[in-house]
């Protein structure tokens, strides 16, 4: 594996393998890594024949009451994990590289980043789009990859790359869970040990959420509560927890079609987020 710091080391790097007519992967990261983003790396390894992980703590999308400094990193362990998953180039450029002096061009994302996250982090989607975007026209992937973990994230970057014709495929791979659930994160890091047996309740309630639907709930409010209940036994409080459609991200009254049940919740030092996809038919349901 090779560890390069210039977009003009990648770009030279990538000029042969293209030329040969081989096939680009890029997993965008911000580092830290875990199963979920070995997930990703395994994927583009299968997928593609040029397997190329950028590990970037992208400002941008850090707001100034976010501790961007204390973002978790270890770039020895990533090279590691990196290497042992089959990564063909680990791209991990400074800040200048990225947003050299004078830099004054962003991406600016409309309605899909305005609830969920995007209300709770202004400005937080379009730092996302901002750096995607580069990252994009740097490697000029086949195809990239995401993960369902950040949903809002995935359809953003899907609705970006559509909206500014960029020649790139999309992937969007399972959320990796730990054994009880909870979603994999960086920022499980920050859980002291009690904060992380709490921190289950996410799942918890996403679970509660399939099961009312299941069991014929549709109305959306009904489900919410049953995903709330879930929670309360944890002393866990959500920042948000909505029920949209999966496509627009706008809330829906009624479980019908394919919709998204997304959640924020603090746990100690740890914002944390999770989401499940429910499909059921309105005209099965009870209400
Ligand atoms: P980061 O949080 O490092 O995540 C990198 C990729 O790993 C994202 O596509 C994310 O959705 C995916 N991922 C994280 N946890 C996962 C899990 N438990 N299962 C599956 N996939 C998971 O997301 C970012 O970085 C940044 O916003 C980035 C896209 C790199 C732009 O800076």
């Amino acid at each position: 594996m090779k560890t390069l710091r210039t977009v003009a080391e990648l770009r030279a790097e990538l000029r042969q393998a293209r030329a040969n007519g081989r096939t680009i992967g890029l997993v965008p990261t911000m580092g830290a890594f875990h199963a979920g983003h070995v997930s990703l790396m395994e994927r583009a390894r299968a997928a593609t024949d040029v397997v190329v992980v950028s590990l970037f703590v992208n400002p941008a999308q850090f707001s100034a009451s976010e501790d961007l400094s204390a973002y978790p990193r270890d770039q020895a362990r990533d090279g590691a994990v990196a290497q042992e998953a089959g990564v063909d180039v680990l791209f991990a450029p400074p800040v200048g590289e990225v947003y050299p002096d004078g830099f004054q061009t962003s991406v600016h994302v409309g309605a899909l980043a305005e609830p969920l996250e995007g209300a709770q982090r202004p400005g937080h989607f379009d730092g996302v789009a901002t750096v995607v975007v580069k990252l994009l026209n740097m490697t000029q992937p086949d195809i990239a990859f995401f993960g369902q973990k950040d949903a809002q994230q995935a359809l953003i970057v899907r609705r970006v790359v559509r909206d500014l014709d960029i020649p790139v495929r999309i992937e969007v791979c399972p959320t990796v869970r730990e054994r009880d659930g909870l979603a994999m994160s960086s920022r499980n890091a920050y859980l002291e040990p009690a904060e992380r047996a709490r921190a289950v309740a996410l799942r918890r309630a996403l679970d509660a959420a399939e099961q009312a639907v299941a069991g014929g709930e549709r109305d959306a409010g009904a489900v919410a509560a049953a995903a709330r209940a879930a929670m309360a036994p944890y002393a866990v409080e959500p920042e948000y927890l909505a029920l949209v459609a999966s496509d627009t991200l706008a809330p829906v009254d009624h479980v019908d079609g394919e919709i998204l049940v997304a959640l924020a919740a603090r746990v100690g030092r740890a914002r944390l987020i999770d989401n499940t996809l429910i499909t059921a038919n309105h005209t099965n349901g009870r209400s």
